[in-house]
């Protein structure tokens, strides 16, 4: 499918899904979100396709939602539009791995974009923060909710009520990213880790992102229950067959995704 906002690659089992509008730093419109939607369900179901990576540029992974588009709307427009509500959460409904490389500014709904991916690996210069309430408003594609579990209250507080950006290496600190590169090697990094996951069987790998998304929705003992019966109902499968034979037989698992 043709784009005008994103661009998208697929090699070697990996799509490289780029924010494409530098002129607004990547800021999310209509149609980049729509076209990102389009673009990651089209991944999710592309069987060449084993893993995503979603990136912007060495300037901007989104400075967040598009301020001139909203700025005239009424409470009437964007409720009756759910502004926000479906396709900018596309990423969170994407069931094969997804990894955010972050460079520079990820504000707002771009913070937000970058938490609704599996991880995020940032890049030295990246920062996160969401300065909605600069704007007047509060954040709205899952900020309160992501940061907060993210990085805990106090954290999260600071950030939203200051509107403060948070450095990369604070952002490790936190935990908000699972790791900080140099910025001129975040394609490669993230490349790297993409290429470990597409090396796995496809069906674990959504069944570990399936395991991890339920401790954010329920208490320990239903998530741990939940994990089990994964657990248990991988044994039906021929890849933990073959990753265990493997392992007993000394030599590298290929996985079949059966
Ligand atoms: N929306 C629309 N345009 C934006 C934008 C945004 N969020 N962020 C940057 N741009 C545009 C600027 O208007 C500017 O365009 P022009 O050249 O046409 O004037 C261009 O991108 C470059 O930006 P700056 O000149 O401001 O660049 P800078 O390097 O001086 O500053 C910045 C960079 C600190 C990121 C600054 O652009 C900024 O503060 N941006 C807004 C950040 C923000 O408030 N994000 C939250 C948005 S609201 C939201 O996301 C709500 C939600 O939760 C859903």
């Amino acid at each position: 499918m043709a784009y005008e906002t994103i661009i998208v690659e697929v090699e070697d089992h990996v799509a490289v899904i780029r924010l494409n509008r530098p002129d607004a730093l990547n800021a999310l419109n209509t149609q980049l979100l729509s076209e990102l939607a389009d673009a990651l369900r089209e991944a999710d179901v592309n069987e060449k396709v084993r893993c995503i990576i979603l990136t912007g540029s060495s300037k901007a992974f989104a400075a967040g939602a598009d301020i001139k588009e909203m700025s005239e709307k009424s409470f009437v427009d964007v409720f009756l539009a759910d502004l926000f509500g479906n396709e900018a959460t596309a990423a969170a409904r994407v069931r094969k791995p997804v990894i955010a490389a972050v460079a520079g500014y990820a504000l707002g709904g771009g913070c937000e974009l970058a938490m609704m991916c599996d991880f995020i690996i940032a890049a030295d210069n990246a920062k996160f923060g969401q300065p909605e309430i600069n704007l007047g408003v509060v954040a709205g594609i899952g900020g309160t909710q992501r940061l907060t579990r993210a990085v805990g209250k106090s954290k999260s507080m600071d950030m939203h009520l200051t509107g403060r950006f948070m450095d990369a290496e604070e952002a490790e600190r936190a935990g908000l990213v699972s790791r900080v590169v140099p910025a001129k090697s975040l394609m490669d990094e993230a490349q790297a880790a993409a290429g470990k996951i597409a090396e796995k069987s496809r069906l674990t790998a959504m069944a570990v992102k399936e395991a991890v998304n339920r401790s954010f929705e329920t208490t320990l003992s239903e998530g741990t229950l939940f994990e089990r019966r994964l657990f248990h109902a991988m044994f039906a499968t021929d890849d933990q067959k073959e990753g265990m034979g493997a392992f007993l037989e000394k030599r590298a698992a290929q996985f079949r995704d059966e």
